[in-house]
């Protein structure tokens, strides 16, 4: 159902580690964290790969929206989800996702998606079916993988896993921001709203909730800037710290 693009891990970063070994970089935590972007921006540094699946699950999302399919329905949500072919690009110089072909980059981020997504992503069946499609993309390494159960579902030997944290206050204005609206008061506290449902459906479905592994690093980025963070990680990962 899922198909994929992924080039052998790039030459134009710095170099990844000194033993030549081929990273398989978990980036967890809830929404707001800079996560995407950190994630993006290590991946050109370290001229590897990146792979976004959230992105992954939104595109799911907006197949079940497309087809009216009651989100109720976890076994309908499942078979629309399986005749679906969601492609998505792992160039961190132009993130792409398609759906059966079609671009669909700005229609995953809309608002019914976006309300719609935790109720999807909690559905055993879509999650089989795409942690098995990021497992074959993740592959040999040499990539920064982006989500909430990367480090414990998705690739438990990945290192180093990282857990990316901030205060409720500059996540809601983070996203708000993305969004344009950061001036304005009311969408920060409805942004705010909207992150506070989403992380506690998140955080406890039954199947795969978010939630920090016991060796990942944290990082709380409320007082750190998104240059600052990458330095850290590009340090940490060339280090090979994390390894056992
Ligand atoms: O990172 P994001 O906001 O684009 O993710 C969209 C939703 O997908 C989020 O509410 C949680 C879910 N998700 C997930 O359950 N597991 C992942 N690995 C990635 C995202």
């Amino acid at each position: 159902m899922t198909q994929h693009d992924s080039p052998a891990p790039g030459s134009d970063g710095e170099s990844v580690r000194p033993d030549g070994a081929l990273p398989v970089v978990a980036m967890d935590g809830p929404s707001g964290t800079g996560k995407s972007t950190v994630s993006r921006r290590l991946a050109l540094r370290l001229g590897i790969r990146y792979l976004d699946t959230g992105a992954m699950y939104r595109a799911a999302t907006l197949v079940v929206l497309q087809r009216g399919i009651d989100l109720a329905d976890a076994a309908a949500l499942a078979e629309a989800v399986a005749q679906s072919q969601i492609e998505i690009s792992t160039d961190p110089h132009k993130a792409a996702v398609t759906l059966d072909g079609t671009p669909v980059d700005s229609e995953i981020r809309s608002g019914p998606v976006t309300a719609a997504v935790s109720a999807v992503s909690a559905v055993p069946a879509i999650r089989a079916q795409l942690v098995r499609a990021q497992r074959e993309l993740i592959g040999a390494g040499g990539i920064v993988v982006e989500g909430r159960d990367i480090g414990s579902v998705v690739w438990p030997s990945a290192v180093p896993k990282i857990y990316l944290t901030a205060s409720a206050a500059v996540r809601a204005q983070r996203r708000a921001g993305e969004l344009g609206s950061g001036s304005d008061l009311a969408a920060v506290a409805a942004v705010a709203d909207d992150i506070e449902r989403r992380d506690r459906l998140d955080s406890t479905r039954a199947h795969s909730p978010l939630a920090m592994v016991a060796d990942a690093i944290e990082f709380d980025t409320t007082e750190l800037d998104i240059d600052e963070v990458v330095n850290r990680l590009v340090d940490i990962v060339q280090a090979g710290v994390g390894h056992a």
